[in-house]
């Protein structure tokens, strides 16, 4: 394999970097940024973005009736006509509205390890297709908003779908911890911002372990982590969507400034954001067959389904670069240190632990045990005009729908599957992972409807005695 910078000699670096520029994966970048940017359909997502209207399409299923809310439940199976056409229109929604907060993410990493890119010299065109792609999700992210905004008011209206009780029950533990731990120890550990001297410091020692330990790259250093540390600003950190579920903010901002130092580091960031693509790959696909299907039959094709199709054309390309960058152009740097090693299984292991170590039985595709947030958004529904349910009426059917085997688990089943087998497709060849990542051992073992049931039985409990309490 040819190496771009195992040495830091400019003389040897240049000669490298021709020899590099005939490798199979720089001719891939090189293609695929011509084809992205030949192709690219963000102006048609835009238009029917734009043009969107709920009532138009409120009457069609925007994609295969697995791919909806509670499918496969008993619920599912009691519910009307409209009520299920609500179920697949609020799973479109969930899904992209998951995507549009992961994809404003990915911009922020892409800027990140572009710069590293820059810096090492020799990547331009992989740069090119990095800020092009960023500009690509921004248009994404907007055709989604407005998509979502129009179909969750046509179908729920005002009613909030969101954490207002949860909101109650952390105040509730707040004020035990008020009354347990003196107020100067508690200032120091907690901000609502956070930014509480415990925060500051925790972040600062954890940004100098890095700097420390990757001494030798901060030639390489991103601008825009530069940029942001003299303006005094934090690394940007979701706390939702894709990234915010993978770890804690402030792991996130240890991981970012790795991805924006080490060469290695800043490719190794591309597994992870194969994992996303991977995820969205697995839900977004059967849209793309579904459109093909209308297609085909001359049938309508509401504009969701179409926006899916559209979406994946893009996104075949971002998946090719994150694909090529992770599995391959790594090794165009120096091998990986054993702290870099460290850092890069613990983020995988974390990412398993955390986005993948589980099995939703009311959501197709997901891949976590179902937790209390959704269970409260599942209320919240039940509840709203779409079903118009009392609290007791509510709980019986979640109960049902959470805690029983139905249909619902073994489509999430295959969904799990499919995603084991695309995640080891590119895990398996990493050579400098723990062995449990390139298995993906933890997701492995969460692909069970048992385990599950006895999970989702155990939240149940605890979440219908706290409504209980609430109600009381
Ligand atoms: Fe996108
Ligand atoms: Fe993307």
């Amino acid at each position: 394999m040819v190496a771009v910078n195992k040495t830091l000699d400019p003389k040897n670096q240049s000669s490298a970097l021709a020899a590099a520029k005939e490798t199979r994966h720089f001719q891939l970048i090189e293609k695929t940024y011509q084809n992205n940017t030949n192709s690219d359909y963000t102006e048609q997502l835009t238009e029917l973005g734009n043009e969107f209207s709920y009532a138009s399409n409120s009457n069609y299923y925007w994609g295969v009736p697995e791919l909806s809310l509670l499918y496969g439940t008993p619920l599912y199976q009691a519910a009307s006509t409209t009520q299920k056409l609500a179920l697949n229109h609020l799973y479109w929604v969930g899904n992209y509205n998951h995507t549009a907060v992961s994809e404003a993410t990915t911009s922020i990493y892409n800027t990140i390890t572009a710069g590293v890119f820059r810096a090492v010299g020799g990547y331009e065109t992989l740069c090119d297709e990095l800020e092009f792609e960023t500009k690509q999700e921004s248009y994404h992210i907007r055709t989604f908003q407005r998509i979502g905004f129009k179909t969750k008011m046509g179908i729920v209206g005002k009613t909030i779908l969101g954490n207002s009780l949860y909101g109650r029950l952390d105040k509730d533990s707040n004020h035990w911890f008020k009354l347990l731990i003196p107020q100067p120890v508690r200032e120091f550990f907690i901000s609502t911002q956070g930014s509480s001297p415990f925060s500051l410091h925790r972040d600062n020692v954890l940004s100098a372990l890095a700097k420390t330990m990757l001494r030798d790259k901060k030639q390489y250093y991103s601008p825009y982590l530069q940029g942001l540390e003299e303006k005094g600003e934090p690394i940007p950190a979701p706390a939702d969507g894709l990234g915010g579920r993978i770890a804690a903010r402030y792991w996130l901002r240890f991981f970012a400034i790795h991805w924006g130092m080490s060469p290695f580091m800043a490719c190794q960031y591309y597994s992870l954001r194969y994992t996303a693509n991977a995820i969205l790959k697995n839900q977004e696909y059967p849209y793309v067959r579904y459109f093909r299907e209308l297609e085909q039959k001359g049938e309508y094709i509401p504009t969701p389904t179409a926006v899916s199709y559209y979406h994946l054309l893009d996104e075949a390309f971002h998946t090719t670069i994150s694909q090529t960058i992770a599995r391959d152009m790594y090794k165009d740097f120096s091998k990986p240190t054993a702290y870099e090693k460290f850092i890069s299984g613990l983020m995988i292991y974390k990412m398993q632990r955390n986005l993948l170590s589980g099995l939703s039985g009311v959501i197709p595709g997901r891949c976590v045990y179902d937790d209390p947030m959704l269970m409260l958004f599942y209320y919240k529904l039940l509840k709203s005009p779409l079903f118009g349910m009392e609290t007791k009426e509510a709980l019986n059917w979640m109960e049902k729908c959470f805690c029983q085997e139905h249909e619902g688990y073994h489509v999430g089943l295959k969904y799990h599957q499919n995603l084991l087998e695309l995640m080891r497709r590119l895990f398996s060849r990493l050579d400098y992972q723990w062995s449990i990542n390139r298995e993906m051992g933890i997701m492995a073992a969460g692909g069970s409807i048992s385990k599950a049931l006895s999970r989702n039985a155990k939240t149940f409990r605890q979440f219908s005695q706290s409504v209980m309490a609430q109600e009381s």
